[in-house]
């Protein structure tokens, strides 16, 4: 395992629609555990394959639902994080709700902004051994979802934002 480089912009990788990945091999297997130390590193709650200059539709995830709880539970055990590894996803449904949030990139350094996104999603994809899997989420799992898979199409929350904005100090949220 090693952590890889994270573009920033302009690389022209990140405005690249990224290719499917059809080859479940040991590069594969590689590049996915590279991804995961990257993300921890950074760090993020969210990587895309183009973001360590790979085209390739692939993305990780790892949060805890409990970051975004506003009331505390006294006593409540915290929820572990979740890791999420998908290969190809795509957004099979939408809910029809939509949530303003703030989002970050790792690509995209000192930059935040307001986004609007699908309150809920299911997403098809495969797991990283290319066994079929599908995920219903919501909230800021689904945002982070969102965020990731725009990567693949070369969108950036920039291109998306209704409000943007410079931010002096390290958050624990980029994507
Ligand atoms: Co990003």
């Amino acid at each position: 395992m090693a952590l890889r480089e994270i573009v920033t912009l302009p690389e022209p990788v990140l405005r690249r629609k990224a290719k499917p990945i059809t080859k479940f091999d040991k590069n594969l297997q590689t590049l996915i555990d590279d991804m995961i130390d990257t993300m921890r590193d950074a760090p993020g709650v969210g990587l895309a394959a183009p973001q360590v200059d790979v085209s390739e539709q692939l993305i990780v995830v790892e949060y805890s639902e409990d970051d975004e709880d506003e009331e505390d539970v006294e006593g409540k055990p915290p929820k572990p994080k979740k890791l999420y590894v998908m290969v190809n996803p795509e957004i099979v449904k939408t809910s029809e709700e939509k949530v303003l949030g703030v989002e970050g990139c790792l690509s995209i350094p000192g930059i935040q902004g307001e986004v609007e996104r699908f309150e809920a999603i299911q997403v098809k994809g495969l797991n990283r051994h290319g066994k079929p899997l599908k995920l219903k989420l919501h909230g800021w799992m689904a945002r982070i979802f969102q965020h990731e898979i725009d990567h693949l199409n070369g969108v950036l929350f920039t291109d998306l934002a209704t409000r943007l904005w410079k931010f002096q100090q390290e958050e624990e949220h980029e994507l």
